[in-house]
């Protein structure tokens, strides 16, 4: 990953959403690898920023804050400051690691959206959705669950069904349901979101990506390739919810930004907070994020890849001041003994868990994640195998 037409690198690593701790997943995935680039660029003197960051928009926040019974601040709070430590204490050397609650971010993200607004870059539509007929509240699609029509499966998400991967809408399931007021009934009401326009910029993504970025991951490059494919539709970049950062025009009271909108841009807030604090250091913002010579490389898990590839790159694109990513390097899932990790049912091995059972022994989980990465397909962890490495490896 080199070239002597970039004089500097700009490397950011997924914002992980504060509704929880971090994992071996996310280490082995994303993090250790983005920090072994950078400490890699660095002691060749090369010139790089390592953005990191906490995404503490969304929904999972707002269901988390539900099950534990306290608010979505303290949620965010909590959970930002346990990344935070956790990445600290496993040596991954972010340059800024903040968060999307900061007044810079909520700034920086209304602008942008403000930008795209004002050069007609969004459309606005009126749209029928769902929402919950006893309270009124808008549902997203992550909390509609139902059959899924392409297989069958009980419990597919509005947006995905997880068993046979499809992309859906809430519209496409059978016996759509609320998910956490399975009680409810849904009726459907019109609301006005704005939406990006990822068809006009199909062909455009098509000779970005397809024609010019051959050399991407076969899995980054695959997933694009099936998403470029299709016809692309016009994606909304609001959402009716009281969490999150308002939306900057008029008759958009209770709207605020969709968290994909927000999050990515979270990377160039945190790089503004960086160089307005140290500007000696890093210089102007702006070269990390406008400068042709400045090559920009996200790390991600396998999951971000549509956000990355396709919609951040759009807004930026159609925002007209950015450089786009050179590179998207996403690795594939690891499992735990087997078994899908998994946040909500509690099977991972938490970063701070981890430091109790094994004080000091950052640089053995460190080793033997890197070792056994899931870089072309998904891999397993086991304590067996962490055991033999740590015995007959190190
Ligand atoms: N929070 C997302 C996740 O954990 C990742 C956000 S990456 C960003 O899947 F680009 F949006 F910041
Ligand atoms: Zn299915």
């Amino acid at each position: 990953m080199e070239d002597k037409k970039f004089k500097r690198t700009t490397v950011t690593a997924a914002l992980p959403y504060a509704n929880g701790g971090v994992h071996i997943g996310h280490l082995a995935g994303v993090y250790v690898p983005a920090d072994i680039y950078v400490r890699y660029l660095r002691l060749k003197k090369q010139e790089v920023m390592f953005i990191g960051g906490s995404d503490e928009h969304g929904v999972p926040v707002t269901i988390r804050a539900r099950k534990e019974g306290i608010t979505v601040q303290e949620v965010v709070d909590r959970y930002h400051n346990l990344i935070k430590k956790s990445f600290e204490d496993f040596g991954i050397s972010f340059d800024i690691y903040s968060r999307t609650t900061s007044k810079i971010h909520n700034k920086f993200a209304s602008d942008f959206f403000r930008t795209l607004y004002d050069k007609h870059e969004l459309v606005e539509k009126t749209e029928e959705q769902f929402c919950d007929e006893v309270t009124g509240e808008f549902l997203t699609d992550r909390n509609i669950v139902g059959t899924c029509p392409r297989c069958g499966a009980e419990g597919a998400y509005g947006d995905q069904c997880e068993k046979c991967g499809a992309t859906l809408s809430p519209d496409e399931l059978i016996n759509p349901t609320n998910k956490n007021n399975p009680g409810h009934g849904l009726v459907k009401k019109a609301t006005k979101n704005w939406y990006l326009p990822l068809n006009n910029y199909q062909n455009w993504l098509k000779q970005w990506i397809l024609d010019e970025h051959k050399e991407w991951r076969p899995n980054v490059y695959g997933q694009c390739k099936s998403w470029l494919d299709m016809d692309l539709q016009p994606r909304a970049m609001t959402r009716d919810l009281d969490w999150g950062i308002p939306v900057p025009v008029e008759g958009a009271e209770g709207k605020v930004l969709y968290v994909w909108f927000d999050a990515p841009i979270g990377y160039i807030s945190n790089t503004k907070e960086l160089c307005d604090a140290q500007p000696e250091k890093w210089g102007p913002w702006q070269k990390w994020w406008q400068d042709p010579s400045s090559r920009l490389i996200h790390f991600i898990g396998k999951d971000n890849i549509v956000f990355h590839c396709i919609v951040f790159p759009t807004m930026l694109k159609a925002h007209g001041d950015y450089i786009l990513p050179d590179n998207v390097p996403a690795n594939e899932f690891l499992n735990l003994e087997n078994d899908k990790i998994s946040t909500s049912r509690n099977w991972a091995v938490w970063l701070h868990e981890y430091l109790v059972d094994f004080p000091g022994k950052q640089d053995v989980l460190r080793y033997v994640l890197t070792a056994n990465a899931p870089e072309t397909k998904d891999n397993n962890f086991t304590w067996k195998d962490f055991q033999d490495r740590n015995n007959n490896e190190l």
